[in-house]
């Protein structure tokens, strides 16, 4: 057997194991040392008890003759892809138009599976490392880290004729969520290149100014040209339990006219069963109890107090929002 070329273009370990290792490497040179982590980000706090009880019931029910389930539909259940497009889409995007998922980060990587044949990608510098990474194992040979610095207000110059484009926004790591305008020229930029947007709003909840949009949904014509990837883990912190949710819309279409959310379906029927149904019933109980704002404040809290580190030793801190 031989190896898959694309690893070895692949950096050897993934950025934050490689963090955490030159972090522990300092750590033991310097003890003392008071070190701002800027690796890995995980959820620290419980979920609400309403949550959790919610997946404690399904699992006991699974163990019922009554309430026992094999796979679900792939697409998810219907009453959590409602609650998503109610209270989340304002019913712009329909529960039709919802696949959910185990995770975000999981459905990149089943998108850039649907969309291996781009040409051409463009991505964010910097940004989440799966779009990057994935892109060299799926082997895009033209790939175009487009800076996001200060002197450009973190806003990528887009070169012409990008097959598919990579917008995470609010940025990880950078924490700048873009303006309605910047958005619109970017959709703009879509429908004039034939481009697919894979707008990643893993921190969408964490955008708390009206004026800001949450979704890309909220700009016109983004229906034609964007897929949203999103999730429940930085939202209510169900990073372990593993649960997001892709928009693909109807009006999505490949050059050739055939809808993109087909291959999709296809695709999940092919390589994905769903995602666990325990784990559903608990995104279900995050709408039923009204408990989806719940943890953020104690994150958006701890960005804060990020930012003043920062900027007590003399650094400027431009983000708004941040991962926990
Ligand atoms: C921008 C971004 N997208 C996606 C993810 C992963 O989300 P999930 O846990 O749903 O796979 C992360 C996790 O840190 C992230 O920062």
């Amino acid at each position: 057997m031989k190896r898959l070329s694309t690893f070895e273009k692949l950096p050897p370990s993934y950025l934050f194991p490689e963090i955490e290792k030159r972090k522990r490497a300092y750590l033991e040179k310097n003890p003392e040392a008071d070190i701002i982590s800027l690796g890995i980000g995980d959820t620290v706090l419980p979920l609400s008890p309403a949550i959790a009880s919610a997946m404690e019931r399904a699992a006991r029910e699974l163990g019922t003759e009554k309430g026992y389930s094999g796979y679900v539909k792939e697409q998810g259940l219907f009453p959590l892809r409602e609650a998503l497009s109610s209270k989340l889409y304002q019913g712009k995007i329909t529960p039709d138009e919802i696949y959910i998922s185990d995770g975000a980060k999981c459905d990149i990587g089943r998108l850039q599976i649907l969309f291996s044949h781009a040409q051409s990608v463009g991505l964010q510098d910097p940004a989440y490392p799966v779009y990057w990474e994935g892109s060299i194992l799926q082997g895009i040979q033209s790939l175009h880290l487009l800076p996001c610095t200060p002197e450009n207000a973190f806003f990528p110059d887009l070169p012409p004729g990008l097959d598919l484009l990579y917008i995470c926004n609010p940025n990880n790591p950078t924490g700048v969520a873009y303006t309605r305008d910047q958005l619109k020229s970017l959709v703009q930029y879509a429908l004039k290149n034939g481009t697919v947007i894979i707008y990643d709003g893993a921190y969408s909840s964490y955008i708390q100014d009206p004026l800001l949009p949450q979704s890309i949904y909220e700009i016109e014509g983004a229906s034609a040209v964007a897929v949203e990837v999103n999730s429940f883990s930085k939202m209510v912190g169900f990073s372990g339990v593993r649960l997001g949710w892709t928009v693909i819309p109807q009006e999505l279409k490949f050059a050739c006219g055939s809808p993109v959310w087909k291959d999709w379906h296809r695709l999940s029927c092919t390589i994905f069963n769903g995602a666990s149904n325990i784990a559903q019933k608990g995104g279900l109980a995050v709408f039923e109890e009204g408990e989806w704002q719940g943890n953020l404040l104690y994150y958006m809290e701890n960005a804060r107090l990020l930012k003043e580190a920062f900027e007590g030793l003399g650094y400027s801190v431009y983000g708004g929002v941040h991962a926990p």
